[in-house]
């Protein structure tokens, strides 16, 4: 039996990456997905070729008008929302004393903000409509401990976590689980970013800062975005009612907590 069949899920910036392999899995399992994301064009290109269980909206999760849109269009296309994948995210690299305003304010109003009020947009739809729902946040090992390099970037994920076991505690009265999920390193257009950063932070060839931290995976290599969909899929469905305010490492075992 399908494990979503029926459910409406919203997934943030699943356009490609991690969010895509994860409405791709939803879609499999039963269920309608809003492929939401701020590059609306490449959303369309991806409910596309998923199929007709998918439908793009444009939605800049820093944006007020446009969560509520977002919501709104679930309603709309979908009789209303049962999971929300809150994954929309920016990555930024840089020593501390690089670090600018305008890189914080960025990653801090997506990564947090857009989390925090996308979480608050749909939970007050699915009180509403009185049968519970699943959130997930897409947290990281960025998130477990900081990094030399990449101060504001693993601050906005550890604010992820917390944000987690917050509304996690709050919202189970409702019947509304929150949890979160931390990949490790997960390969991909994200990736080929960070390696770029690296590659000009630590002065090596591109490519080089990939091969070194797939090759320290216990796992013995990077993740994939398919690796993650599988919790993507547990945390959304029944199976995981009892479980509330976690975050899981889908890490290849970089990462033990
Ligand atoms: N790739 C990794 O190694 C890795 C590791 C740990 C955690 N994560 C987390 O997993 C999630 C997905 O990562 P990914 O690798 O698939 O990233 P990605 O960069 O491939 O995809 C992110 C998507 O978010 C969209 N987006 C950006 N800003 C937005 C906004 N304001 N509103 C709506 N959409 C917006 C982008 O257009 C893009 O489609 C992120 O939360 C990321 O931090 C990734």
């Amino acid at each position: 039996m399908k494990r979503l069949e029926g459910k409406s899920a919203l997934i943030t910036g699943s356009a490609r990456g991690i969010g895509r392999a994860c409405a791709e899995a939803y879609v499999r399992e039963g269920a309608r997905v809003a492929i939401a994301d701020i590059n609306v064009e490449r959303a369309s290109a991806t409910a596309q070729e998923i199929g007709p269980a998918a439908y793009a909206v444009q939605m800049d999760v820093t944006k007020q008008e446009s969560i509520d849109a977002a919501i709104a269009a679930c309603v709309k296309e979908a009789g209303g929302i049962d999971i929300l994948v809150n994954n929309a995210a920016l990555f930024d690299l840089q020593p501390i004393v690089e670090i600018t305003r305008e890189s914080y304010d960025r990653l801090f109003s997506i990564n947090v903000g857009g989390t925090l009020f996308t979480l608050q947009a749909a939970a007050k739809q699915m009180i509403a409509q009185g049968r519970g729902g699943k959130i997930i946040n897409m947290a990281s090992q960025a998130g477990r401990r900081g990094e030399g390099l990449v101060g504001v970037y693993c601050a906005t994920k550890a604010a992820v976590i917390s944000l987690t076991q917050s509304a996690g505690l709050n919202l189970i009265k409702h019947g509304i689980n929150v949890n979160a999920i931390a990949p490790g390193v997960v390969d991909g257009e994200h990736w080929d970013g960070v390696d770029a950063l690296f590659a000009k932070y630590e002065n090596r060839p591109l490519g080089e800062k990939k091969r070194l931290v797939g090759a320290d995976v216990p796992f013995g290599r990077m993740g994939t975005a398919d690796d993650l969909t599988g919790m993507a899929i547990f945390l959304a469905s029944q199976e995981s009612n009892y479980i509330v305010a976690q975050t899981y490492n889908v890490d290849g075992g970089n990462w033990m907590s």
